[in-house]
């Protein structure tokens, strides 16, 4: 089947063959077939692209933006955590430990009420423009629970993470070496089949940077790409460690050292920042301007997830991230696209060049700056793909 969406009023393709990183046309058209861009040009030469079987739709000016690439999510989960938040906005500080609580409720939930609460999450997702996400485990935190979020979380998406590296569940408390060898072991055999990536919460409260260290070479020797939660809380060695091991992205970096930074920037590592956590937990933002202009390749997720960021808007992290952390819109969708991609190790989503997936938004709005203008309204009209 041939599609044909004309009269575009702004399309941002990503296409770094069309000028700059961000391949913006105006009154443009773009084609796709059987969900394969297979054109992309000017409306006034689209006219020719036109045939008997070619279904024609009309933006009416709008703008059209490839779908979001929301490449940090803890979707796989049961319960909610709504106490904490309203205590964290009275002045207590977010702590790792909450994490135990949707354990307990997530391992309490049947494979059929996980399905439909992921069911749930996605279409919200989509409906906001959402049409690649990444999901992690990491509610479980025993062998066979780690294994049943991640067989569910693949129902949903090719993009799960295996984070039994979350915390060290109560039944392991004192006994964290235990916990690593189980994580690294049998663990890790057990989920592999369901998974793409694996992922370490290294942190005070959760693992040191030694054990992170370990689980993300494990996760290597199997073929995982690797992806670290570091700098959320506090400092420490753990993003220096990560991108000496390479990782695919590096996650959170609200604590930045200058050291990070340099080497982040010397590296193929993207820096996924979550700025909806930062939000949700009343900490300061990253300096992403600083992070951009030093030449850090910058993404930005949702992070969504019960307890530090329960949103699945992609456009109110863009919006964050132009308010109150120095990106322009246009590198801000970027990030949450291309950028987001880029930490997933995939190339045929985030953007809108021919031979990509077609998976294509038209916002109500004549132009995607509206996706920060307009904070807190879904602008999402039509989603294909
Ligand atoms: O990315 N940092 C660890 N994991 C999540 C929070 C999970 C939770 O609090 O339930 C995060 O913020």
């Amino acid at each position: 089947m041939t599609t044909l969406l004309r009269n575009i009023g702004e399309l941002v393709t990503n296409d770094p063959t069309r000028g700059d990183r961000y391949g913006i046309l105006n009154g443009a058209a773009i084609e796709w077939v059987d969900g394969i861009v297979t054109w992309v040009g000017l409306d006034t030469e689209a006219g020719s692209r036109v045939n008997a079987s070619t279904e024609v739709l009309d933006a009416e000016g709008r703008a059209v933006i490839p779908g979001f690439v929301d490449s940090h999510t803890h979707l796989a989960f049961a319960g909610e955590r709504s106490l904490e938040f309203a205590a964290r906005m009275a002045g207590e500080s977010y702590s790792a430990g909450g994490i135990t609580t949707t354990v307990a409720t997530t391992r309490a939930a049947s494979d059929d009420e996980l399905r439909e609460l992921l069911r749930g999450r996605v279409a919200e997702m989509r409906a906001q423009g959402t049409t690649t996400v990444e999901i992690k485990t990491g509610y479980g935190l025993t062998v066979e629970h780690e294994v049943r979020l991640a067989r569910i979380a693949r129902e949903f998406t090719d993009h799960v993470t295996f984070l039994g590296a979350h915390v060290v569940p109560a039944e392991y408390l004192g006994q964290t070496s235990d916990y690593v060898n189980l994580v690294c072991g049998e663990m890790l055999d057990a989920v592999a089949p369901f998974v793409t990536a694996i992922d370490v919460f290294c942190e005070d409260g959760a693992f040191s940077v030694d054990q992170s260290q370990r689980i993300l070479s494990a996760g290597k020797e199997r073929g995982l790409l690797t992806h670290i939660h570091a700098a959320q809380l506090g400092q420490s060695e753990s993003v220096r460690m990560a991108v000496t091991h390479d990782v695919a992205s590096v996650d959170h970096g609200t604590f930045l050292l200058d050291s990070d930074i340099d080497a982040l920037a010397k590296s193929d590592t993207v820096l996924t920042l979550l700025p909806g956590s930062d939000f949700s937990t009343r900490q300061p933002y990253p300096d992403a301007r600083r992070l951009v202009d030093a030449g850090v390749t910058v993404a930005l997720a949702t992070n969504c997830n019960p307890g530090s960021s329960y949103t699945s808007s992609m456009a109110f992290c863009i919006a964050i991230a132009v308010r109150d952390m120095g990106m322009t819109p246009t590198e801000a969708l970027w990030s949450a696209t291309a950028g987001g991609a880029q930490s997933l190790g995939v190339t045929t989503v985030g953007n809108l060049a021919v031979g990509s997936l077609a998976h294509v938004v038209e916002l109500d709005a004549p132009n995607h700056i509206h996706l920060a203008y307009r904070p807190g309204v879904n602008l999402v009209r039509r989603v294909w793909g």
